[in-house]
């Protein structure tokens, strides 16, 4: 607690009592009171991972990491991983209790479980998440917030419906050095910020090795290929379109810009206290990398967005090779630079010769143990979905201005396209395959 800010204090104990006013049971186990170590089972954090893949592994190691948590589930609609999923966990416990579960509504059903950690394709996040959420489950949630601007207020909703937890997996801000870039900015460091650019990357990889695989094939049987369009319209299966690579087809994902603007963009309005802030202006270039066609691939190879915000601020997006990846923050007296590697600044003495105002931000935990914390504090998490919902707005705004060729004027407080109604209908969700809703 020493470390909130009072601001952050009084809103994470605002959470608290959305959730006990809509009758869910607030958890305070003894462990919540500084006896980590020694949490009985009954008072452990129940939770379930679902989605194994690429980011599945990595969140479910955090958790098995704290003790005043506990797995008890997994779910995958492909045979292998979620194999691989249940094994691991039950390797970690050295026992085999870890359910593993195909349908995530019989998951989700589970009166036992508590929080669910959610790492599946963006175009699943909306439906999947409020399910989560209508179940009474706290959830972890992977970036971007979900696939489309309606989608993210479905959430946003949700969340405050049910009074839940949310964490954002944008966990670049419980990493020191992100957090001291944050802070150095904040405190007037670099004067009077006006502009900040964010670089992200370029063209497509190809994480599963399978971008080649372009053939239509029949679905290995393991693989419940129909399960995984989802809400997402038909197309025939082909090993390039699925695990991993999905995010380069916009009916799934959002490009390398949806990827990583929960990063790095996310730590952007972080160090300029603009969490729960909107552009109002928002156009993308358009230009021969735009509109690619490299086979099923269909998300810009390059791209540059330039955003004006509310209090005059700029705001530049755009692939590495137009900015340098990561955040720069400028201002009338300088420039600090930050990325997974390190931060720098125009005066390399700025870190040095700045005061910095160590309390400004909150010094995260860890991103994971910030989670359970909140669960058992019902608390707001450092990165909760409204934010996360602010992070990820621009880049889906920019996908508006990039399919219409023009610039989109936005009111941020009221979430509406001004004076384009072909524009405004594109925030809404896509139409979803068969009985899929929000
Ligand atoms: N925070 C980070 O640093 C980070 C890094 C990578 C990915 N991610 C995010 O994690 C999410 C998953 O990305 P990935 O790269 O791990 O994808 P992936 O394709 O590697 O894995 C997704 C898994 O979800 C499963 N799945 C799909 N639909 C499902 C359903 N309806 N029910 C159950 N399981 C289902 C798939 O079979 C697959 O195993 C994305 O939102 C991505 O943006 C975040």
């Amino acid at each position: 607690m020493k470390s909130l800010s009072r601001r952050q204090f009084i809103k994470r104990a605002a959470g608290t009592t959305a959730a006990a006013a809509i009758g869910f049971p607030t958890i305070i186990p003894s462990s919540a009171l500084g006896k980590a170590g020694t949490v009985a089972p009954s008072n452990r954090i129940t939770v379930a991972t679902v989605g194994w893949g690429m980011q599945g592994p990595p969140n479910t190691d955090n958790f098995l990491n704290e003790k005043d948590c506990r797995v008890i589930a997994v779910c995958d609609i492909d045979e292998g991983p979620k194999q691989q999923a249940k094994n691991t966990i039950d390797e970690f416990y050295g026992n085999k209790d870890c359910k593993a579960y195909h349908d995530y509504k019989e998951l989700f059903a589970r009166k036992d479980l508590d929080a669910v950690m959610l790492a599946v394709p963006d175009h699943w996040h909306g439906v999947m998440s409020v399910a989560a959420l209508k179940a009474g489950k706290d959830v972890y949630g992977e970036k971007p917030l979900a696939h489309s601007y309606e989608e993210q207020q479905a959430i946003v909703s949700a969340v405050k419906r049910y009074g839940r937890v949310w964490q954002m997996g944008s966990w670049q801000r419980s990493q020191r050095h992100f957090r001291i870039a944050c802070e150095a900015v904040s405190s007037g460091a670099i004067g009077n910020v006006h502009t900040i650019e964010v670089g992200l990357p370029k063209d497509h990889d190809d994480f599963s090795g399978m971008a080649k695989q372009t053939k239509f094939t029949e679905p290995p049987k393991t693989f419940d290929y129909e399960t995984w369009l989802g809400p997402a319209p038909y197309a025939p299966y082909c090993p390039a379109r699925t695990h991993m690579n999905w995010r380069w087809i916009m009916d799934y994902g959002g490009g390398q810009l949806l990827d990583w603007i929960g990063h790095h963009l996310d730590i952007a309005h972080w160090g300029m206290g603009m969490d729960y802030m909107g552009p109002t202006e928002v156009e993308a270039e358009v230009n021969k990398w735009t509109y690619v066609d490299s086979g099923i691939y269909n998300s810009p190879l390059r791209y540059f967005v330039h955003t004006k915000y509310p209090n005059g601020v700029k705001i530049k997006l755009a692939s590495n090779n137009y900015l340098k990846q990561g955040t720069k923050w400028i201002g009338d007296e300088g420039w600090i630079h930050v990325d997974r590697g390190g931060f720098e600044a125009s005066d390399p003495k700025i870190f040095k010769k700045t005061k910095l105002n160590e309390s400004a931000l909150f010094n995260s935990p860890g991103h994971m143990r910030d989670f359970l914390d909140c669960i058992k504090t019902r608390g707001t998490t450092l990165c909760p979905a409204e934010v996360g919902h602010r992070s990820a707005a621009p880049g889906h705004l920019a996908y508006i201005s990039m399919n219409l060729g023009r610039k989109i004027h936005f009111d941020p407080v009221k979430e509406e396209i001004l004076n384009d109604p072909q524009a405004a209908k594109l925030m809404k969700a896509p139409a979803m395959r068969g009985n899929y809703s929000l």
